[in-house]
């Protein structure tokens, strides 16, 4: 019989499974529910909200008509613009935003305040940065990578280094930004001589989950990882494995499960992404556990 060994941190990160744990107890409490937007990428989970009676609010004009009910923000957060937006309508507005993203609007707000530009290192596409960019009192800078960190800084060429000096610049990273790459970006930006104040704001959830996942593939006979097909970073988990074990399979559900042991496999590896729920993964581990 081979060893199954489930990753300890396949699934939900603490932030999302706080925002999904909201929207059940509130549905225990009662009353029109709805969600400012789907509380997270997984059609099964937003399903069976759905069935029981949570709306999804898919913009703020549409959230500026409720009158009564409950109204749960997302665990990657909004700007401070929707915030007040959604205080100013008839309905109770529950904050599931994630407190590791809430820090950073803090920092982004106290520090615009304390006359510091904004970069944000991170995707300016993606809903976190554009909530966090709107928590800033001035203009904010998205840089994504390299490139623009180094055109950042070419377009101040003509300052002098005590000028530079002068130049007082808050950094702050998406929680999900790549370490390795915001510390690059990091020392293009501070070689000018800026007054930096330097947060770096990645969260931990998704290096440990990709740390564990490669560890386990690296040893596993048939590595398998979960996750939504629109899902970036479950993607992301399916290539850091795959190079450690050529046999990974990237599933949705149990039903896409499609293995044919050999016989002789010692070890199978269990990951899942970000947006997984608990079940999923659990209904993945009784069906392979019947294979082997
Ligand atoms: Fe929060 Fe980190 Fe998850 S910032 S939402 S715990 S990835």
């Amino acid at each position: 019989m081979a060893e199954i060994i489930t990753a300890k941190s396949a699934g939900f990160c603490f932030g999302v499974k706080r925002a999904v744990d909201t929207v059940y107890e509130e549905v225990e409490r009662g009353g029109p529910i709805y969600t400012y937007g789907p509380i997270i990428h997984n059609e099964e989970v937003v399903g069976d909200l759905e069935r029981r009676g949570v709306k999804v609010l898919d913009s703020i004009e549409q959230a500026a008509g409720i009158t009564s009910g409950t109204i749960i923000t997302r665990s990657h957060g909004i700007s401070r613009e929707e915030d007040e937006k959604l205080a100013a309508t008839g309905a109770r507005c529950v904050d599931a935003t994630c407190p590791f993203v809430k820090r950073i609007h803090k920092i982004v707000e106290e520090s615009s305040a304390d006359g510091y530009e904004i970069i944000i290192i991170g995707n300016p596409v993606h809903p976190e940065v554009k909530g966090i960019m709107g928590w800033s009192h001035v203009p904010v800078t998205v840089i994504e990578n390299r490139e623009q960190a180094a055109a950042f800084v070419e377009a101040d060429d003509g300052r002098s280094p005590e000028e530079a000096a002068q130049r007082k610049i808050c950094i702050v990273s998406q929680t999900t930004f790549n370490a390795n790459k915001f510390e690059e970006i990091v020392a293009i930006l501070s070689k000018k001589g800026y007054n930096v104040r330097c947060m770096n704001t990645i969260c931990n959830a998704t290096h440990e989950r990709q740390a564990e996942a490669r560890a386990i593939a690296a040893k596993a006979d048939i590595m398998i990882v979960i996750g939504g097909k629109s899902s970036s970073n479950s993607y992301k988990l399916y290539e850091i494995c795959r190079k450690e074990c050529a046999n990974t399979h990237f599933i949705q559900t149990w039903r896409d499960l499609n293995l044919s042991p050999a016989g002789n496999e010692q070890i199978i590896g269990i990951t899942a992404g970000a947006s997984t729920p608990k079940n999923i993964i659990e209904e993945v581990q009784n069906h392979v556990r019947a294979d082997f």
